[in-house]
């Protein structure tokens, strides 16, 4: 193996062909199976999204009714799981609920066909279905409150907010919150997407693919950041702390959460559309004070590190518009995960369809041929 071929973290390295989402980062341009984001975004719902993801195809107008019907009868969670998740304790971070709670569902539909076109269907209907069920009712068990059932009157975005606050949204919340979805529902090989990859490549259960991509978008330098822009607008406290917060950054070499990104050297596309959802909601619900910050941030960091291809990205203005729809911070990274389980169902799906499994080799940096020192000599 020759060291020459060895990128860490595999910056650069094609690890597969794909045919689901296409990015130019140069120019901040994002296609779902050739369609821009902006045009889904205006014109789409996360389902029929999740569909052309997942199928490659845009549903007709019977085929999105079936699979939206199916979705809104299969969003009920077993009681066991409820009670499985009732034990959790109400500390823990949600993610790490939701990945157990993923995982559990391969205890509940355990048969594997891996080549009957049915069970991937209803792998995809489940998933898609409960993992919006699972947050709302860890949400609420943490509060010591019982869970919301899902509404079947209500379509998918509204349905999620409905069980988070057990009252029925807003029409413009529940559509803001659809178009977030449509947002995050695929973004090529990034890391919980190339985990999802390794995982499908060994032929295991769907529920253990969605699982360990949960666990993967969870880290502070992935879906993690959203969260964290919170925490940081709160730090800074005011549009005139932002330079000299932007400039100790830059000093210090520390990271300015939610700005950066492996591929896009322009602004994210879907941090300019959610910066123009974020201002829909203020115009209708009032403004957010974080709000100010935000843009004084952004002006700055652009003067500073534009130069260096760093911009806003997804996480920047996401977690403004959680926080206006009532959201709290730490479910902005397993609603990330809702949206992202379309595109890992049809990384999953194409992983399949020419499956080899994922063995990549290493460099051995380590020493050879050591002697063993006995126990009692050392
Ligand atoms: N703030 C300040 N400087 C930055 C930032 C940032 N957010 N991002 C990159 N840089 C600088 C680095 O310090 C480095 O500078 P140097 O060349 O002088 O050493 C240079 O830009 C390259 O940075 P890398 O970390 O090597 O870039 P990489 O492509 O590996 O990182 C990443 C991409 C991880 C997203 C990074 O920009 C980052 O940590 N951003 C903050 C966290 C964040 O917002 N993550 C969400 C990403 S989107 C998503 O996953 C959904």
């Amino acid at each position: 193996m020759s060291v020459e071929l060895y990128r860490p973290g595999l910056e650069g390295i094609p690890a597969a062909k794909s045919s689901i989402s296409f990015i130019d980062g140069k120019q901040g341009l994002l296609e779902y199976r050739g369609i821009r984001i902006e045009k889904l975004a205006e014109q789409s719902s996360f389902l029929e999204t999740s569909y052309l993801l997942i199928w490659g195809e845009l549903p007709s107008q019977s085929e999105l009714r079936a699979f939206e019907h199916d979705i809104r009868y299969h969003r009920r969670i077993k009681y066991r799981i409820r009670d499985m998740m009732k034990c959790f304790p109400e500390s823990g971070h949600p993610m790490d609920a939701l990945q157990a709670s993923a995982a559990a569902l391969g205890l509940f539909y355990s048969r594997r066909a891996l080549d009957d076109p049915t069970y991937i269907r209803n792998a995809v209907v489940r998933l898609l279905a409960k993992i919006p069920t699972m947050v709302a009712a860890f949400q609420l068990m943490r509060k010591g409150n019982d869970p919301v059932q899902p509404c079947d009157d209500l379509d998918y975005a509204a349905n999620f907010l409905y069980m988070l606050n057990e009252r029925e949204p807003d029409e413009l919340a529940a559509h803001v919150f659809d178009v977030c979805l449509t947002l995050h529902a695929e973004h090529s090989m990034n890391a919980s997407t190339f985990s999802a990859m390794v995982t499908a490549s060994t032929l295991t259960d769907p529920y253990a693919v969605i699982a360990s991509a949960v666990g993967t978008l969870g880290g502070p330098l992935h879906g993690g950041a959203n969260e964290e822009v919170i925490e940081m607008l709160e730090q800074i406290g005011s549009p005139e702390n932002a330079e000299a917060y932007v400039d100790d950054c830059v000093k210090n070499k520390k990271k300015i959460m939610g700005f950066g990104h492996r591929v896009y050297k322009v602004k994210d596309p879907r941090a300019t559309i959610l910066q123009d959802l974020a201002e829909k909601l203020f115009a209708k619900f009032g403004g957010d004070r974080y709000y100010e910050i935000a843009l004084e941030l952004e002006r700055i960091v652009e003067d500073r590190l534009g130069s260096k291809g760093i911009y806003a990205n997804v996480d920047f203005y996401s977690g403004l518009v959680y926080r206006k729809l009532g959201i709290p911070t730490d479910l902005f990274t397993p609603i990330f995960a809702i949206a992202r389980v379309a595109g890992w169902l049809a990384h999953w799906k194409e992983q399949l369809e020419e499956n080899r499994i994922f063995r990549p080799t290493q460099i051995y940096s380590g020493q050879r041929d050591r002697a063993y020192t006995p126990l009692s000599e050392r």
